[in-house]
């Protein structure tokens, strides 16, 4: 059995629709279905739901062969995975974004709300700006509308958060999508099945 962890939510069903398309599907994947691992014996693939920001944990330690998982995770967590592929789905930006009149006081030390923090750090090092980061883990955009912070670095998709919020985008810092990656030790010792559905994915990805 190949341990497959995929995403819950927003790119969850993306994901699932392209393992159909390669004729490992699992029909608990769709509808309202609570439990947390499913098998598709006749596929040979057990599939693990886990929190999107798990995923390359389960990866990493085992629990799971390969998984399904965002770039700006990876880059924020930089786990120890071989990254296979591009599944070009989930394609969204990491800004820097703030108040539609924002104005930066370059005199002070600047305030960013995030999850992804070694991303901000590395972005503003890189710039030798100073900051001063205060970790969130959801609606971050509820920070500079409360003066919690001056800016925030975050995930933008469609713009509509940021849009019905008053916000704008500042800066793009860097564009993110879906990867599949693979657990090193589970890459040598199940490398034909794991290269097997690495290959199918790629006959079906969108272009
Ligand atoms: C993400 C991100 C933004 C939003 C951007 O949040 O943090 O809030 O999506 O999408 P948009 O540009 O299409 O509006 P998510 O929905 O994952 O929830 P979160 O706020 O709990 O992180």
């Amino acid at each position: 059995m190949l341990n497959i962890a995929l995403p819950k939510g927003r790119l969850g069903d993306q994901v699932y629709a392209l393992f159909s398309r390669i004729g490992c599907d699992c029909g608990a994947l769709y509808g309202d279905d609570r439990r947390l691992v499913l098998e598709s014996p006749e596929n040979g693939v057990r599939y693990l739901l886990v929190k999107p920001s798990d995923v390359a944990i389960y990866v990493e330690y085992g629990a799971a062969d390969i998984g399904v998982v965002g770039k700006d995770i990876l880059l924020d967590s930089n786990p120890d995975v071989y990254e296979l592929l591009d599944l070009g789905i989930g394609r969204c930006r990491i800004c820097v974004a703030g108040p539609e009149d924002y104005v930066e006081d370059r005199e002070r030390v600047l305030r960013v709300a995030t999850k992804f923090q070694t991303v901000a750090n590395n972005y503003y090092s890189s710039r030798n700006r100073e900051i001063q980061i205060i970790r969130l883990n959801g609606s971050i955009e509820l920070a500079p509308i409360l003066g919690l912070t001056d800016v925030i670095v975050d995930i933008v998709e469609s713009g509509r958060t940021l849009r019905e919020n008053h916000l704008k985008v500042l800066e793009t810092i860097v564009p993110v999508s879906a990867r599949l990656i693979a657990n090193r030790a589970s890459y040598l010792f199940k490398n034909e099945l794991i290269t097997g559905i690495t290959a199918k994915l790629q006959e079906v990805l969108p272009q």
